[in-house]
């Protein structure tokens, strides 16, 4: 496979993110933990810079024209988020501070409100702990039951009993793309399978949306929840979007300013969606940020960054295997048209920590632990797993970077 046939100049995109430039021992950074946390842009950084000398206001609460600009500026931001995953109304996009809020955000404000004792919660073996312990709560709490679809041997969900698992179950939720496995759902066909069955879906679009196209009219899911430090923002904000009727009728997470329509001594009246789940002062300068990152990527296209992704990804399990064979264990699917490009490996039965440290001797940045995913390392049979992370701003040096200290973690642990 040659180098990238899209019209985007991936270089200069790389040249966008200052911390690539970075030098550690005089050697420059590996950045391939874009599945932990992203890098992010100077369009970000400048955006978010110049909002905190020019533009920072209080948003909603005062009516000068400063606060009335920086309500238009988190407002906008909110528009852009909206527009990147085809939501139809941006009023349904609701900022929380990351995707595991979002999910939270559910499974307390609809799951309190819509499940009852015995009421069944599907998931899949393949869940982030964001996408597990609030509904582990709700079963302490409100003993709803949970059930779970399991693996193939290539790391896909095992559907062969799906109608079965979801015969009689009040939710289903999934993630879009496994964090461990690089596995991408089939996310249509999920929903539309909850939905003959009744149930609401919650889809953890967390490793998705930084890298593909996603329209959540097309998913016809009920609710969709990602973070904006996964796809080129800051930390401290994320997005939970659901169908207006469901965000309607659903009661409040958090109580406090911001998300009332009245107060008096004997109870309150809520504000209408987005502003009845987002109480008190949200990270405004970061929604700047995170409308930012959107416009950033829309720039280059969802389309061209998985393409890249996709291309990067094949040219690093072809790299890994050809040069360590079986020495080296790449879980997942094989088929980058399935996955992305998140690479979790075994490597000589040299344990993740060791390995990352050593790559990090050599400024190769993975992550190695569970990945917060412990019950799919138990189903692995492994505690844990190096993983490493591409995004858009990675390229093939990167690989044979990785590639590289792997041949150096050898010879320190002496094979
Ligand atoms: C699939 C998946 N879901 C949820 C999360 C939680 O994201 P956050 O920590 O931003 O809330 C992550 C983070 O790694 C993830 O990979």
């Amino acid at each position: 496979m040659t180098g990238s046939t899209t019209s985007v100049d991936w270089k200069r995109v790389r040249d966008d993110f200052p911390i690539l430039r970075r030098e550690i021992d005089g050697a420059p950074i590996v950045y391939l933990d874009s599945g932990n946390t992203s890098q992010k842009p100077n369009a970000v950084i400048e955006a978010m810079d110049t909002f905190q000398r020019t533009s920072y206001a209080p948003i909603n609460r005062s009516a000068y024209r400063l606060a009335a600009e920086a309500t238009d500026r988190y407002e906008q931001a909110r528009a852009n988020v909206a527009r990147l995953i085809n939501a139809p109304r941006a009023d349904d996009v609701v900022f929380t501070k990351n995707a595991t809020e979002a999910i939270n955000l559910v499974a307390s404000s609809w799951g309190g409100a819509n499940l009852r004792r015995g009421d069944v919660v599907l998931l899949t073996h393949m869940e982030h702990h964001a996408n597990i312990v609030p509904w582990h709560m709700l079963a302490q709490t409100k003993g709803i039951e949970l059930r779970w679809v399991p693996l193939t041997a290539d790391g896909q969900l095992d559907l062969a009993d799906l109608d079965r698992l979801l015969d009689g179950a009040s939710a289903f939720g999934f993630t879009a793309m496994s964090n461990v496995l690089g596995t991408l759902n089939p996310v249509a066909k999920l929903v539309a399978a909850a939905h003959d069955a009744g149930a609401t879906t919650i889809v953890d679009a967390c490793q998705y949306v930084p890298h593909n196209v996603t329209d959540v009219q097309a998913w016809g899911a009920d609710f969709v929840a990602f973070s904006s430090h996964k796809m080129c923002g800051p930390s401290g904000i994320g997005a939970l979007w659901g169908k207006t009727e469901l965000l309607d009728a659903m009661p409040p997470y958090i109580g406090g300013g911001n998300m009332i329509a009245d107060v008096r001594l004997d109870g309150f009246t809520c504000a209408p969606v987005p502003a009845k789940f987002e109480a008190g002062t949200p990270p405004i300068t970061e929604a700047i940020g995170f409308g930012a990152a959107v416009e950033y990527l829309e720039s280059i296209g969802m389309a061209e960054v998985r393409r890249h992704e996709m291309e990067l990804t094949r040219y690093a399990i072809d790299t890994l295997n050809d040069r360590y064979g079986d020495d080296i264990t790449i879980h997942g699917p094989d088929n980058v048209e399935v996955r992305g490009g998140v690479l979790s490996f075994a490597f000589r039965g040299i344990h993740p920590h060791d390995l990352s440290q050593v790559l990090d001797e050599r400024n190769v940045c993975v992550r190695a632990g569970h990945h917060c995913a412990k019950p799919l390392m138990r189903i692995l049979g492994v505690n844990a797993t190096a993983r490493a992370s591409l995004y858009l701003y990675n390229d093939r040096s990167d690989v044979d970077a990785l590639a590289d200290a792997l041949d150096g973690a050898t010879d320190i642990f002496g094979f």
